[in-house]
């Protein structure tokens, strides 16, 4: 049996903490291991990175969700009880059920509610001095995000839900106020969204056809019962939640756009040349560090043992960025996907493998529409100008995003 490399420190919470997206990667390097063993929040845990170890990863025989993700993310990011935290059948069933969201003339309403939402916001933006694009993004993906999940939301509560949306995708990785205000968000969110499924299911206020609520609100079990409404709500939060989470992918895309002009040009009537910028933003930029699970049954693998119950991490991150993977990493090149079929286990930002068999994103074809559109609006539909400020991305901040929200002066409509 090979030895597994394992940190020297009793806890590794803190250095992870502080280490950020590079936690994991480092200590690879280090060790000249993509394996190793570590203890996070004090459980002895594996870290894992790299297309083989992805390709583990997502084998649901040998590993399961159940209790792998820790308490802090369930109460604030996740929220306890849905598809994240499901195995087997259930899982099945339930991904089954968001997956039938995702077809493809309903991510091209999506799109289309973005677009003009977008050109509707810009008259708004020329008249405002600067604009700080996450903060627009936010409040523009939360209105688009529930018009089409079929959601009523009045314009005077649009700040106030963007906020909570917001709060929960800051709060897993934090201590302190912001955790907190993380936890309050999570809790005013689902009694938010539990009353209007409520609603939808007494006909007090039916929902769309076709709408995402509609969808959730009504569907069944193999056993024939529908969802208790906390974890409906906590479904619905699923779609709309990480929807607005798209608003830091796309400052990274105007990020990017702004550090590398000549694809301003490239970009603009050349949906390849957009489709290659799109997917280096997401494999470059850091979003979620890691994926969680936790070990179903005892197991050897390239001749390490790994016994049951323990805790899994599987670097996104550091496998979106692995040297042997990717030559030159930590450059931003999107010609590198030209004329290349993406791997699901080596571009892995939004987790990898299956999307209905496994716990692979099942927002990824919108998340990639969604960028792709504003990739366009940035460069064709709106010109502007990006001032001095600190765009420095700190790796150690998790979820990252540049300190200013990316400020922009001189908005001006161009189409
Ligand atoms: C903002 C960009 C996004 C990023 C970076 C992202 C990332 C991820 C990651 C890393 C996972 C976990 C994979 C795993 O556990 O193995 C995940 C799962 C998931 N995502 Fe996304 N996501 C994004 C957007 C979306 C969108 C737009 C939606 C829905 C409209 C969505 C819905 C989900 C759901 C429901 C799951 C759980 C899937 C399951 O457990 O089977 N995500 N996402």
């Amino acid at each position: 049996m090979a030895t597994m490399p394992a940190d020297r420190s009793p806890d590794s919470t803190l250095a992870f903490l502080r280490a950020g997206y590079r936690f994991i990667g480092e200590r690879c390097d280090r060790y000249g291991s993509d394996i190793f063993q570590t203890r996070i929040l004090l459980a002895p845990t594996i870290c894992l990175r790299g297309r083989p170890a992805a390709t583990l990863f997502y084998d649901a025989e040998r590993f399961q969700r159940r209790a792998a993700m820790p308490l802090r993310v369930q109460r604030t990011l996740t929220g306890r009880g849905g598809v994240q935290g499901l195995d087997g059948s259930e899982h099945r069933d339930r991904k089954a059920m968001l997956m039938s969201i995702m077809t493809p003339v309903a991510i091209r309403q999506l799109g289309q509610l973005f677009d003009d939402e977008w050109r509707a916001r810009i008259p708004a933006w020329e008249a405002a001095a600067p604009v700080t694009l996450y903060d627009e993004l936010g409040r523009l993906l939360t209105r688009v995000v529930c018009a089409w999940a079929g959601v009523p939301l009045a314009e005077s509560q649009v700040d106030r839900r963007t906020v909570e949306l917001h709060a929960m995708i800051e709060a897993p990785a934090l201590v302190g106020p912001r955790h907190w205000r993380g936890l309050l968000a999570r809790r005013r969110a689902e009694r938010w969204i539990a009353g209007i499924v409520d609603r939808a299911r007494t006909g007090i206020s039916p929902p769309p056809a076709g709408s995402a609520l509609k969808v959730i609100a009504e569907h069944r079990d193999a056993r024939g019962r529908l969802l208790p409404r906390r974890i409906a709500a906590v479904e619905l939060l699923n779609v709309l939640r990480p929807t607005v989470a798209v608003d830091r992918f796309i400052v990274f895309a105007a990020l990017a756009l702004h550090d590398h002009p000549a694809w301003r040009q490239r970009v603009r009537d050349d949906d390849a040349a957009t489709e290659q910028f799109v997917q280096e933003v997401r494999r470059y930029y850091p979003f979620f560090p890691t994926a969680a699970a936790q070990v179903r049954r005892s197991f050897d693998w390239q001749g390490h043992h790994f016994p049951r119950g323990r805790r899994v991490l599987l670097d996104l991150y550091g496998t979106n960025h692995h040297p042997a993977l990717w030559p030159e990493p930590e450059l931003f090149r999107p010609e590198r996907f030209a004329g290349r079929t993406v791997d699901p286990f080596q571009l892995i930002p939004q987790g990898g493998g299956d999307h209905w068999t496994g716990h692979r994103c099942a927002g990824e074809w919108i998340t990639i529409d969604l960028m792709k559109r504003a990739v366009t609006n940035l460069t064709s539909a709106m010109r502007y100008e990006v001032p001095p400020q600190d765009l420095a991305l700190d790796l150690r901040r998790m979820p990252a995003l540049p300190p200013t929200g990316l400020t922009l002066t001189n908005v001006r409509r161009t189409a």
